[in-house]
């Protein structure tokens, strides 16, 4: 059984169906203090093959039981807090949550024998890049304390690897959009951060408008250039990087994006575009702790994983206006 943590998530929900779907059996590991039960329970309607467990990292108990109960081949470690403003006014939450939480299912995991672990990194440990697109080997410098979080977690990981025999695989995701909406699953934040569905909503709601953050970084059109990735994507690496972490049993690290940037403004004109709408903006003084650009090369992953990205930006638009309009009639 794979046990994923942060399941019930708007990663986590997709790389469970990436992995029902393959024919294995999934455990999801959450306390739903961002997920959703109600995701879960969409997941079930198609997939049987899915348990629901609800405990939190943060409670020993919790991973015991859980790992004492399911026999786990592997855990694919998703189960986090990433909005980055928070992370710089409550590092305390973050590093208990992201790095204790993170400790303590690692200790659990080498108690019982499990070895294999695919983690959830991200783009922003690297921080203000010194050259694009950015590589594996690019210099770690995270300018915020979400991004600080992921970088100890991969510290502790290559620790845990020279002492237990712990084999990671850490993912470096840059920007994740889309949705499986035909399958009643997508981004489902109660306090919504992420551009798209942001968008979106000023689209679907006639009193909400977009902000940008920041319109003079030194870019093109003056608003952020970041590299954005379809969640289905990602979900179908998580699987590839269980594939090779099996077969070579060896840590390894693979940033995934597509290579493309988007500026804000250009997320504006394509959403406004595809859904034929018009999309009501605010301009707002920069956030901390934003770099002005962050562009991904995954060619490792290409090469490495054999995985590359099927949908276009247009399909992750298209597929994120359908799951909101799902997500409207949810409340
Ligand atoms: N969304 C992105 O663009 C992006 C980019 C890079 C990296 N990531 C990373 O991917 C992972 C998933 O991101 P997401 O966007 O799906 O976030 P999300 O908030 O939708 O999902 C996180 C899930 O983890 C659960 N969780 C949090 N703390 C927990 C704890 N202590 N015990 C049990 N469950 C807990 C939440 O309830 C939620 O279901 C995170 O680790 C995030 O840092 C996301």
């Amino acid at each position: 059984m794979i046990l994923i943590t942060g399941g019930a998530g708007y990663i986590g929900s997709h790389c469970s169906i990436e992995f029902l779907r393959n024919g294995f059996d999934v455990i999801v590991f959450d306390n739903f203090s961002l997920g959703h039960k109600k995701i879960i329970d969409n997941i079930m309607f198609n997939y049987p093959n899915i348990v629901l467990f609800q405990g939190d990292l943060r409670n020993k108990k919790d991973l015991d039981i859980v790992f004492r109960k399911y026999q786990i081949d592997a855990v694919v470690h998703l189960a986090a807090f990433s909005q980055v403003k928070q992370s710089i006014l409550e590092p305390e939450v973050y590093y208990e949550n992201n790095v204790l939480g993170t400790l303590n299912l690692l200790s659990s995991m080498v108690k019982n024998n499990v070895l294999k672990i695919i983690f959830s990194s991200s783009a922003a440990i690297y921080g203000e890049p010194s050259y694009i697109p950015v590589d594996e080997t690019h210099p770690k410098n995270p300018i915020n304390t979400y991004g600080k979080t992921k970088l100890v977690v991969e510290n502790i990981m290559d620790d845990y690897d020279l002492a237990y025999g712990l084999k990671s695989i850490r993912l470096r995701y840059f920007n994740v959009l889309g949705a499986n909406y035909k399958e009643n699953i997508g981004e489902w934040h109660d306090v919504e951060t992420h551009l798209l569905p942001n968008i979106i909503k000023s689209v679907l709601k006639s009193k909400f408008k977009f902000k940008i953050f920041g319109a003079n970084y030194p870019t093109f059109d003056g608003t952020c250039i970041r590299d954005y990735i379809d969640v289905e994507d990602i979900a179908e690496a998580h699987r590839l990087a269980y594939n090779y972490l099996n077969k070579n049993n060896k840590t390894d690290v693979f940033n995934l994006g597509s290579q493309d940037g988007v500026s804000v403004k250009q997320m504006c004109n394509l959403v406004s575009k595809i859904l034929d709408k018009k999309i009501s903006i605010e301009y707002t003084s920069k956030r901390q702790g934003d770099c002005a650009i962050l562009l991904a090369d995954s060619s490792k992953a290409k090469k490495i994983l054999n995985w590359k990205a099927r949908n276009s930006i247009s399909d992750s638009i298209y597929n994120a206006y359908q799951w909101e309009k799902i997500l409207e009639s949810f409340s």
